[in-house]
């Protein structure tokens, strides 16, 4: 039998729920929409046409979305295709609505949860057989309608036919660039933004303790990485500290035993005491930096200093290096390197454990967190042979993918045209049409 997705019932209309229904309302799907209350659907649907950004952009299709509550009109699945859990990150809710849903949703329908980064198997555990084959994880990335990413993660038992429908709707009616991940704790975007993120904020404190301003640490991270302008401390601030804290909770838990993030799963001493007392960054009015407005209208930014645990003015700090940074002998060097070379190395070493090869890698890192290229793009940038080397005398090991390249005799992972790639088995493969 095979599947095919026209309509779509999204359970929870919270951020992404709100972000999942509009995109599919505006490709034309007939949505259900389900909240905890009417009051909470309704407020999402106004969020979904008025929201900044709106979550449609055509007026009127959001005729296609009925509203509804998840006590109430949770039977209606049955006339949906595709349903899409999107409720909070906490596992008993997943399993409490994935097990009231089961005996309600059609056969043939798929279902999906939004999932960060709890393993699917976690929340599908025990339960029945047409489920398990019938689910998947489809991880959107937050705006829903602006980023390009949607991890696909099937669970062992997933048929294939399941798969194929998801691939087909989300990347051929949604418009979504879709990776390929496997279920593992933050799937591949965020097992490694993650760990840029929470090993950064510990290789930023030495950097501090170096001499490096948090501004110059976030110049670091931007631009001549080739990242977003947001940094390592600007990034965290638009996530929140909390949410931080539940990643590396949920990492700590979920992480295999000997894995590099296992180190990192909690903050630097500085970034807890911020944690603890509720300043999480932009959602709080403020984290690591704050803006305000003055009086004649124009924006004040100002940085808290982890060292003095006073705000002071944000510096402006214009770098004029490239990525190669990370090879120099100085504090900025020794930063770079720390958290940019250990995350290379780190992902370097997660083929095949998160993706059976590093186009799915480069691709969740350029869709999901917007840096310009990949990490083996970027090895390929700064030269592996070099970046092998100063794995060696730095870490003291050879990531499992360059070992792969030198083997292979290789000298980059892709080609210059960049139509083939660098595989586990050593040979050239052609790279998938995205
Ligand atoms: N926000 C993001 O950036 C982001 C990105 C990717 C994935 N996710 C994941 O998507 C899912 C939803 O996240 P979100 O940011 O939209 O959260 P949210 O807090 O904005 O929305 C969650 C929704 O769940 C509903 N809800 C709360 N308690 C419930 C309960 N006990 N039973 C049923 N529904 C309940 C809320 O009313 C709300 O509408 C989570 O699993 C999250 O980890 C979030």
């Amino acid at each position: 039998m095979s599947r095919k997705i026209n309509s779509v019932a999204v359970l929870g209309a919270g951020t992404m729920g709100i972000g999942i229904a509009g995109l599919a309302a505006e490709h034309d799907c007939k949505v259900l929409m389900l909240d905890v209350s009417m009051e909470a659907a309704e407020k999402a649907l106004e969020r979904i046409v008025n929201g900044r950004p709106p979550a449609i952009d055509t007026p009127g299709k959001e005729a296609n979305i009925t509203l509804g509550t998840l006590e109430d009109d949770l039977e209606k699945i049955a006339d949906y295709d595709w349903v899409c859990e999107a409720v909070i990150e906490d596992l008993a809710t997943k399993r409490a609505l994935f097990d009231c849903l089961e005996p309600l949703r059609k056969d043939g329908s798929v279902v999906s949860t939004n999932t960060s980064g709890i393993p699917l198997r976690d929340i599908t555990a025990g339960m029945p057989e047409r489920l398990l084959k019938d689910v998947c994880v489809t991880h959107f990335f937050n705006p829903v309608k602006i980023m390009k990413l949607c991890e696909l993660v099937p669970s062992t038992q997933t048929d294939p036919e399941v798969v194929d429908a998801f691939r087909d709707y989300l990347g051929g009616v949604m418009g979504k660039g879709v990776v390929n991940a496997k279920d593992t704790v933050n799937f591949i975007g965020n097992r490694i933004g993650c760990f840029w993120m929470l090993m950064g904020l510990h290789a930023a404190t030495h950097a501090r303790a170096a001499g490096l301003s948090q501004e110059r640490i976030d110049a670091l991270m931007s631009k001549p990485m080739g990242l977003p302008p947001t940094g390592l401390y600007g990034l965290i601030d638009l996530i929140g500290l909390d949410v931080m804290d539940f990643v590396g909770k949920n990492l700590a838990l979920n992480l295999p035993k000997d894995d590099a993030g296992r180190a990192f799963t909690k903050f630097p001493a500085a970034e807890q005491a911020l944690f603890e007392r509720g300043q999480l960054g932009r959602k709080s009015g403020g984290g690591f930096y704050r803006v305000s407005k003055l009086d004649d209208g124009s924006k004040k930014k100002e940085t808290f200093d982890l060292d003095t645990g006073e705000w002071r003015d944000a510096e402006v700090v214009a770098l004029d290096v490239g990525a190669d940074v990370m090879f120099d002998d100085s504090a900025d060097g020794a930063f770079a390197w720390g958290i940019m070379g250990g995350t290379l190395a780190y992902a370097a070493d997660l083929v095949p454990e998160i993706s059976d090869d590093i186009v799915n890698i480069d691709r969740a890192m350029r869709w999901g967190f917007g840096w310009s290229k990949g990490p083996f793009e970027l090895i390929d940038a700064i030269g592996p042979g070099r970046f092998a080397e100063q794995c060696r005398a730095k870490l003291g090991h050879t990531p499992k993918m360059l070992g792969v390249l030198e083997t292979a005799g290789a000298e980059s992972f892709y080609t210059e045209d960049g139509r083939s790639f660098l595989g586990l088995d050593g040979k050239l493969h052609k790279v998938p049409a995205e």
